[in-house]
């Protein structure tokens, strides 16, 4: 009877246990010496099915409450989320943008056909003011991406020139006309996206020679200073790092990389319904990023061992196939508990590597893929990975502390999974804050912390968590997923025990 169980329980799910030890972690607040960039944090919206109309703005006649045509609800739901920099207009739509097309008097403005995402007939009314208007109401850095394969460096130099420009020259005065009298302030320029694919099938040689002419003219105007971001690899392609590193070299600020949570991209699965094998393997990819990250690196320090060149990881998250029911090519998709989990694991190895790893984007900030939001009509729900975004907001900016994990792992295809996630930093004013995350869909998890050198006595906690890991919010229930005030941890002298129930994420407080 004990065999057939066993062979059943193998049957129903391919992932295995290795059960070895008690869970335990300690962290070293004495090496604690680098800062946690806010900027890993960061954003992306793209011109893509529904993530800036209807998603961000809604134009100030919409019968949708707004503040000057962004959507309120959605405005103050990221507002929560300290959002440290928002990249634009794409993604494979900033290669066949054309700037000016979106100035001006809204109604004079060209309609154009979004052929990457659906074939889509967008009106231009969301344009370069609408999108630094709205980083400045977010208090966030705009990040700008400039379209190489189809526009010229004249378009792209003249752009800069609009924005930050406060000289009595013809692109300032064309940018007063429409009604903004001081240049914003632009930190963040990417030359081109994807140059491999969609944004114009180029080899790593010739894009380098484009990217050293288009960034040539990138200048900087009236004490704005431009980090210039180059169109960079995806997944394991370390070959186009190394080409960019070699005959590009420091004429670059950023080097960028994207890497989608995808298993296959042929059967990419549904958001909202999978097994347990598959949610296991989607952390086993999900963590991969960990090689890829450390691989990329490692082809960096060899051309840059003073590290003056970032690592900009401009698209990642998950990318499940489109809900039934929606337009093909605006890849709207649900967001369950186990999207939560892909983004605390894949922050807890971001906080690992910032000496190189200067920034991160999700894609995409609403209504797309891995997004914050979702909205329908008058409606807007958050999503499990937005309290992920939340609830580690506190290390931002935050100095990292290195930390040691023991616990039991998971196989799932190739991939050995530790069950327990965790990152730790300590804030400016000395508060300790620790993330955990369990991922066992079975068993809560009683984790002892060790913390030499913390002399805490004060904890607090909020936990995220579901009875089923495949939980969502819906228009009709936003609130299955959300977090709460979270206690079972116990504070001893240097030991905290706590008892992290299967499938949920934790952010504990540790005050003096
Ligand atoms: O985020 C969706 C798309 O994924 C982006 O437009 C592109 O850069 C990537 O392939």
């Amino acid at each position: 009877m004990k065999k057939i169980l066993i062979i059943f329980c193998c049957l129903l799910s391919a992932s295995t246990y290795t059960f070895a030890q008690h869970t335990s972690i300690t962290i070293h607040a004495d090496q604690g010496f680098r800062i946690i960039p806010k900027e890993i944090y960061g954003q992306f919206s793209e011109h893509l099915g529904s993530c800036i109309y209807g998603g961000l703005w809604v134009g100030e006649n919409s019968d949708i409450p707004n503040i000057k045509g962004y959507r309120t609800d959605v405005f103050n739901a990221l507002k929560e989320l300290h959002i440290p920099v928002l990249r634009w207009p794409g993604g494979c739509f900033a290669d066949e943008y054309h700037w000016m097309d979106g100035i001006g008097p809204k109604n004079k403005r060209p309609k154009m056909l979004n052929d990457n995402w659906g074939g889509t007939l967008e009106d231009n009314s969301f344009g370069t003011n609408e999108f630094l208007n709205l980083c400045e109401m977010l208090g966030c850095e705009p990040y700008v991406s400039g379209n190489v394969g189809s526009g010229t460096v004249e378009e792209l130099a003249k752009w800069i020139e609009y924005m930050t420009s406060d000289g009595d020259s013809p692109m300032a005065n064309l940018r007063r006309a429409n009604g903004r009298e001081k240049p914003w302030k632009v930190k963040y320029i990417g030359i081109g996206n994807e140059s491999w694919g969609c944004g114009g099938n180029m080899r790593p040689e010739y894009y380098s020679d484009l990217y050293r002419r288009y960034s040539k003219f990138c200048w900087d105007y009236s004490g704005n200073k431009l980090f210039k971001i180059a169109s960079g690899a995806s997944d394991y392609d370390y070959h186009w790092t190394d080409v960019l590193m070699n005959n590009v070299g420091e004429r670059m600020n950023g080097l960028s990389l994207h890497y989608y949570t995808i298993r296959d991209w042929n059967h990419k699965g549904r958001a909202a319904n999978f097994s347990d094998n598959d949610y296991y393997a989607t952390l086993g990819k999900c963590r991969d990023i960990e090689t890829v990250i450390k691989k990329h690196c490692e082809v960096m320090d060899k051309y840059d061992k003073e590290k003056h060149i970032s690592l900009m990881l401009d698209e990642w998250g998950t990318w499940w196939d489109e809900e039934p029911g929606t337009i093909a090519g605006h890849l709207f998709q649900q967001n369950t508990m186990r999207d939560a989990m892909v983004a605390s694991l894949t922050f807890d190895i971001f906080h690992k590597y910032t000496d190189r790893l200067k920034m991160a984007n999700i894609a995409q900030i609403a209504n797309v893929l891995q997004a914050m939001v979702l909205t329908k009509g008058k409606s807007m729900i958050l999503t499990p990975t937005y309290y992920v975004f939340k609830m580690y907001r506190v290390h931002q900016d935050a100095t990292f502390l290195p930390l040691d994990v023991t616990c039991d792992s998971i196989k799932a295809d190739n991939y050995t999974i530790p069950l327990i996630s965790a990152t730790a930093s300590k804030d400016s004013k000395g508060v300790i804050h620790i993330s955990l995350s369990n991922i066992d869909l079975r068993n809560t998890k009683e984790v002892t912390i060790n913390l030499p050198e913390i002399h805490a006595k004060k904890i607090t906690g909020e936990i995220l968590t579901s009875e089923n890991i495949s939980d969502h919010n819906t228009f009709e229930k936003p609130d299955v997923v959300k977090p709460r005030t979270f206690n079972d941890a116990k504070l001893n002298k240097e030991v905290l025990k706590v008892k992290i129930p299967s499938k949920s994420i934790v952010t504990l407080t540790l005050q003096n």
